[in-house]
């Protein structure tokens, strides 16, 4: 490498890490006859079918041992049956359904920023799962946490007449971090649902207040808002969208940074407008973050319009950006928020709206009406046992002023890349970013690159890698995630 990015020797680290993935331990994690003839049966299966589809002389595992075996792209058989041979039960979401079993890098264990996969491979987590592993991994507070839950009562539904003392407890300190004034909390089990309950929440509120007519929801390019049919008719993303319509009415989505655009519809048609609908730093769209003024410029709109504001957090909250929320990193009061991943940081699904007092007015308004919208598992007391255990860890470690840290060193770190010319752009705020790769590369071959150095990102298109890992990383780990993304934009 001719520059040093970190304070890490890479070499020794990269030395230390090929020889122990090369070697093969089938097993040994588990200690368990059973397992270990199993993944022998997938793994010879594998063997067996790359070799009779491509014609291979040596059909095993390339030089880049088990992990680089599972990553080396397939091509489906056509014929049925030797699908079916290959295809494992588990249908995976946002996958090719042809993909073989034997293709999916397992992970079987984890332990603050890292995990490991089931040959024993060990890798830095620069996503925090997908987005959402704030407190890292085998935390052993939320697993307390969660069995004397379990132990009391695992689950009680809370439809009227019941309720569950997690459900209360979490809303309760929810409502006291909100990013506005005198909230409550509707629980989900995702950020999908969440986002559907806000949608809905902000459309009801406008019929309890005397204007059914307020059902348009404005919404931005490039927004990510999840797939159940509410998020994903709002979001932003054309190639989530195809093939699933017909879409919910009443969606529209307008350029991502054009305030004005939002301004001239608003002008034209503000008196239909439920509610504008807005990430406050867009995440799997490729973490775009707002203009100036924009999030600002959209609660003035919302207010000159009487329309909602909701903030889609789902990403954002919960320390990401350096603070509890993006509304207050960016200084904007929403009437709705969603959030989800990391308010268990995943230890349970867990999701829910933030409900502020332009919402529950209408609501409350008449005490015969009843609010016909709800889970089964809305207020599920495990998972809010979880959520509060979180909260503790997030908390007492410091883990929001953390963010900041980890963002000024790992995107420092991917900005002096940038200025050398090895990557195309850098985008980043508090412990969330992208990097575009520069021109010629391709950002799954670079994301297969660094797996196979022990780093987890993700490509979300194939120029933008995405970053956004524990908040319980170290220094040391951010360094060889550096290093590693040196590496292999550089060879
Ligand atoms: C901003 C945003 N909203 C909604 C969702 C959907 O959440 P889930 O996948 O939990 O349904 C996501 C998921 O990544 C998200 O990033």
């Amino acid at each position: 490498m001719a520059r040093p990015y970190s304070h890490v020797s890479w070499s020794h680290e990269c030395t230390e890490r090929s020889l122990n993935r090369n070697a093969v331990t089938w097993g040994n994690s588990c200690g368990s006859w059973c397992w270990s003839s199993c993944v022998g049966v997938m793994v010879l299966e594998f063997m067996w079918w790359r070799h009779v589809l491509e014609g291979s002389g040596h059909p095993g595992l390339d030089t880049t041992g088990a992990r680089g075996g599972a990553l080396a792209s397939q091509r489906p058989s056509t014929d049925p049956k030797e699908r079916q041979m290959t295809v494992g039960a588990f249908l995976h979401p946002y996958a090719k359904p042809t993909k073989p079993d034997a293709d999916y890098l397992c992970i079987v264990r984890g332990a603050g920023a890292r995990v490991w996969d089931r040959a024993g491979n060990e890798y830095i987590d620069g996503m925090a799962s997908l987005w959402y592993a704030n407190v890292g991994y085998g935390r052993p507070e939320i697993a307390a946490a969660v069995a004397a839950q379990m132990g009391r009562i695992a689950a009680f539904h809370c439809f009227d007449p019941f309720s569950v003392e997690p459900a209360e407890q979490l809303a309760a300190r929810l409502a006291e971090l909100a990013p506005m004034p005198r909230a409550r909390v509707f629980f989900t089990s995702s950020g999908s649902e969440a986002v559907d309950s806000a949608l809905k929440l902000a459309r009801i509120a406008h019929v309890r207040a005397g204007h059914p007519e307020r059902t348009v929801i404005v919404s931005r390019s490039r927004g990510y808002h999840g797939v159940t049919y509410g998020g994903l008719s709002a979001q932003g993303l054309p190639l989530n969208q195809e093939g699933f319509g017909p879409f919910v009415e009443g969606m529209v989505n307008l350029p991502a940074d054009d305030l004005e655009a939002i301004a001239a519809f608003m002008a034209e048609r503000g008196h239909e407008v439920a509610a504008i609908l807005a990430e406050p730093v867009q995440g799997a769209g490729g973490v775009h973050l707002p203009p100036d003024g924009y999030l600002e410029g959209l609660r003035r709109l919302a207010d000159q319009h009487g329309a909602f504001l909701i903030l889609d957090e789902v990403i954002c909250g919960f320390g990401r950006l350096g603070h509890w929320w993006g509304a207050q990193r960016f200084g904007v009061r929403p009437d709705l928020v969603t959030f989800a991943k990391a308010v268990t940081s995943g230890y349970i699904p867990l999701g829910g709206v933030l409900v502020g007092e332009a919402v529950r007015a209408p609501l409350e308004g008449d005490d015969t009406w009843m609010l016909r919208h709800g889970h089964t598992y809305s207020g599920h007391p495990t998972a809010c046992a979880a959520g509060l255990a979180n909260l503790d860890v997030i908390d007492h470690d410091g883990l929001v002023a953390r963010a900041g840290e980890i963002g000024a060193r790992l995107f420092g770190g991917f900005r002096a890349l940038a200025a050398d010319g090895a990557l195309a752009e850098v985008r980043s705020d508090g412990a969330v970013g992208a990097i575009r790769v520069a021109a010629g590369r391709d950002a799954f071959a670079v994301r297969d690159a660094l797996l196979r150095q022990g780093v987890i990102t993700r490509a979300v298109n194939d120029e933008t890698l995405t970053w956004c890992p524990p908040l319980v990383i170290t220094d040391a780990e951010i360094d060889r995630i550096v290093d590693a993304v040196a590496a292999s934009v550089t060879n």
